[in-house]
């Protein structure tokens, strides 16, 4: 049976996750975690270039393997506004304008953020009324935003810099990878 591979690339040669620029407190459970993720996603990315595919794949590996994580997927910006993509959780909502939530203020930022309590930011969008805490990581095409990687959790503070850094870090293969950058 041929195993034709869909090799669909996004728009430039250069895109990459931002890096987390300040200095960091990390645990070496949590590096050794998120370079077991790294592992994880490059097996999975092998040989496929789908962005669909890859990018669902992701957002179940996140999901499953992070703990206290209740949502974990993508939205991708066209125009102004960022649309659902592959995600793991409860259904959420499709259409978030740039500048408006969690997400659309990391688009407008160009940089991850952090949210130790959802509801103390304002104008926050509740999709599942069980999150507390977030994280939103921009995706680059070059300088562009090109989307987010948003992950969920009903634990207040759930999320520190150390995450924030490994999710770049897993964001980065991913976009490098659909760009054949790492071929
Ligand atoms: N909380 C996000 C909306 C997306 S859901 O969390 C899945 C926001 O404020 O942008």
């Amino acid at each position: 049976m041929s195993t034709k591979v869909a090799k669909k690339k996004v728009a430039n040669k250069k895109a990459v996750a931002k890096p987390v620029k300040k200095a960091i407190k990390r645990t070496a459970a949590k590096t050794e975690f998120y370079a077991s993720l790294v592992a994880q996603l490059r097996s999975l990315l092998k040989g496929e270039y789908d962005f669909i595919a890859n990018t669902a794949n992701f957002s179940a590996l996140v999901y499953n393997a992070l703990p206290g994580a209740n949502w974990a997927g993508f939205y991708l910006l066209y125009d102004d506004v960022l649309v659902l993509g592959p995600f793991q959780g409860k259904p959420a909502c499709v259409r978030i304008p740039v500048g408006t939530g969690v997400c659309g203020f990391a688009v407008k930022q160009g940089e991850t953020v952090i949210v130790p309590n959802v509801h103390e930011f304002p104008g926050h969008i509740a999709c599942d009324s069980a999150s507390n805490s977030e994280i939103v990581i921009p995706l680059f095409d070059g300088e562009r935003v090109i989307g987010v990687f948003d992950v969920d959790s009903p634990t207040l503070k759930r999320f520190d810099d150390q995450d924030a850094e490994g999710l770049n870090e897993l964001v980065t293969v991913l976009v490098a990878h659909e760009e054949g950058l790492d071929e």
